[in-house]
Order: structure tokens, then C-alpha cells, then sequence
């Protein structure tokens, strides 16, 4: 990537090519001048991914999308893939998942749609090869909480003491999806889920295949670091979690209807904020990008 400091904002371009302003920390950035209801140019593309890799969470305001604009915005970093939840898939579309609390008579049914997503996790970090980006839009918010915060897990990583990162080092850690569901309340996860993800295993710090950086790679879809007890895995996994969402390394989302917005799982943790989910209707309509193997 060109050398620019994380935070230098790009002036809009006379050729129509999207604007990027970076949050004060350069930690996430909207990209303005953009309609992503419609194809985008590979020199939008390009800047947009420049734009990602640098500040791992874009936001896009105003993209009134429909389900088939937003598969094919997401398209354009990489392959699709489903969910191991098949209860939260589109009726037509099933590479889009949506996360709601509304019903068809546009009622609330009174519960968030997926608990796993209230604690810190980076997306299916419990198959061998995770989510690259997921790309989410916002049909209904929440007037009061609901946000979705991103913690900085290459920040983070750089920051430790020496001696953490030393004792990190080759540290490999087990995700698992039933373990997951578990640590969040959820429902229990069926045979077939089971199947679907058994446990896998990843190093606690993994490098990014685009940028090279190394980044905590943890969350709750973490069970147990390899070769430890569970005691010492839970405790040391909660003090780099502690450390990895301090303040200094968040993003807070604060949604408006029609927002688009991606992050980079290879190096992000992110959760969504409680809200009222007796009275308020919050659903996101979500595609994922395939990753790879963490490494
Ligand atoms: C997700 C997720 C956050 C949100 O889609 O993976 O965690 O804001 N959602 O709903
Ligand atoms: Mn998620």
C-alpha cells in the first residue's frame, strides 16, 4: 500500500471515484461519494478496498440497497458463503442472512436474533477458513443502543508488553461453535450444526494475507487455548479480550437506516450494543465474504 498516515483523508476526485474519511484514530472510515445500488467501477473498487485494508470498517451512508445489490456489492471481494444458522437465511436468497426482531405483522418478537452477536467474536472463526469481510445493511435500527462496536485487533497486538506477545507466540487456540453457543446462552447447537462445525483450531495471532500485519485472533468463539487448562486458557483469553477493548482501540457504530457496512474479521473483534428488543425493531440484512485459513 502507498505510504499515507492512517488518518490523511482523500479530497473528493473530479472523476466521480469515492471519498474516504477516517475516524480521528484511523479505525474504521466512511466512504462517501459512492452509489453501491449500482455496479462500481474497478478504480471505486479498488479504492475502497485500499480503504479497507487500511481501516478495516467502512461505512457507506444512504445506500438504499435491495438484497440483490447488496450479493452483488459483497461479490466483488470474493466468493459468498452461507451460515451454519440456516433458521436466520432469506426465504430466496441463500447467501443473505437476516438478523431481526420483526415480524411479518411487524411486531417484535421480543428477543435479539442472535445472542453470539452481544459478545466480542470475529465471524465463523470456528470453520477452518473465517469469514474474510461481512457486509451488513440496515432495513430498521434501534433509536436507543443497538450500536455495533469494532475493536482494533492489530492495535491491540502491537501494544501488548513484549513479554505477552512472547508467551503468544505459537500459541494455538480451539473455536468451536457449540462451545460458542453455549458462553452466549444461545439456543444449544443441533447435531446437524455440530456437523457442520466441529471444532477447529487457529493461532491466537494470525497475520494478515493482505497487509501482513499481525493481529489477536480470540473472541467467543474461542473454547481453549491448545495444551492448557481450562482455568489458565479462560483467564489468559479474558486478559488479552480486556486488553483488546479498551476504549483507545474501539469503533462505535451508530446506525441510520440504509447504512452499508463491512469490517475486516482477519483483524477485528466486533459486538452489538443491548437495546430494547421488547420495543425497538432493529434488523440487519447480512452477506459474508469467504476467507482463509488463518495463519
Ligand atoms: C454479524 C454481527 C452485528 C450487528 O452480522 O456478524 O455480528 O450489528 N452483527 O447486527
Ligand atoms: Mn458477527
Amino acid at each position: 500500500m502507498p505510504e499515507l498516515a492512517a488518518n490523511t483523508a482523500l479530497p473528493a476526485n473530479a472523476a466521480g471515484l469515492p471519498t474516504i474519511t477516517p475516524d480521528e484514530n484511523g479505525f474504521g472510515a466512511e466512504i462517501g461519494n459512492i452509489d453501491l445500488t449500482q455496479p462500481i467501477s474497478d478504480a471505486a473498487f479498488e479504492i475502497i478496498h485500499e480503504a479497507f485494508l487500511r481501516h478495516k470498517v467502512l461505512v457507506f451512508r444512504g445506500q438504499p440497497l435491495d438484497d440483490a445489490a447488496h450479493q452483488a456489492f459483497a461479490q466483488r471481494f470474493g466468493p459468498l458463503e452461507g451460515h451454519i444458522n440456516v433458521s436466520t437465511r432469506h426465504a430466496k436468497l441463500p447467501q443473505v442472512q437476516v438478523f431481526s426482531n420483526v415480524k411479518a405483522d411487524g411486531t417484535t418478537t421480543g428477543v435479539h436474533p442472535e445472542k453470539g452477536t452481544l459478545v466480542w467474536h470475529t465471524d465463523k472463526s470456528y470453520v477452518a477458513e473465517p469469514s474474510l469481510t461481512t457486509i451488513l445493511r440496515s432495513p430498521a435500527i434501534a433509536k436507543k443502543g443497538g450500536d455495533t462496536l469494532f475493536a482494533d485487533m492489530a492495535r491491540a497486538y502491537g501494544d501488548l508488553p513484549q513479554a505477552t506477545k512472547d508467551r503468544l507466540e505459537g500459541l494455538m487456540c480451539v473455536h468451536d461453535w457449540k462451545r460458542s453457543r453455549e458462553k452466549s446462552n444461545e439456543r444449544p447447537a443441533t447435531e446437524d450444526e455440530m456437523r457442520a462445525a466441529p471444532p477447529v483450531v487457529h493461532p491466537m495471532v494470525r497475520t494478515h494475507p493482505e497487509t501482513g500485519a499481525k493481529a489477536l485472533y480470540i473472541g467467543n468463539h474461542t473454547a481453549c487455548i491448545v495444551g492448557w487448562s481450562w482455568a489458565d486458557s479462560d483467564s489468559f483469553i479474558a486478559e488479552l479480550e480486556t486488553h483488546a477493548t479498551q476504549p483507545q482501540y474501539i469503533y462505535r457504530h451508530k446506525w441510520q437506516v440504509d447504512d452499508v457496512m463491512m469490517w475486516d474479521n482477519r483483524a477485528t473483534l466486533h459486538c452489538v450494543e443491548p437495546y430494547d428488543a421488547a420495543n425497538e425493531k432493529r434488523a440487519v440484512h447480512r452477506v459474508v465474504v469467504k476467507g482463509d485459513r488463518p495463519y
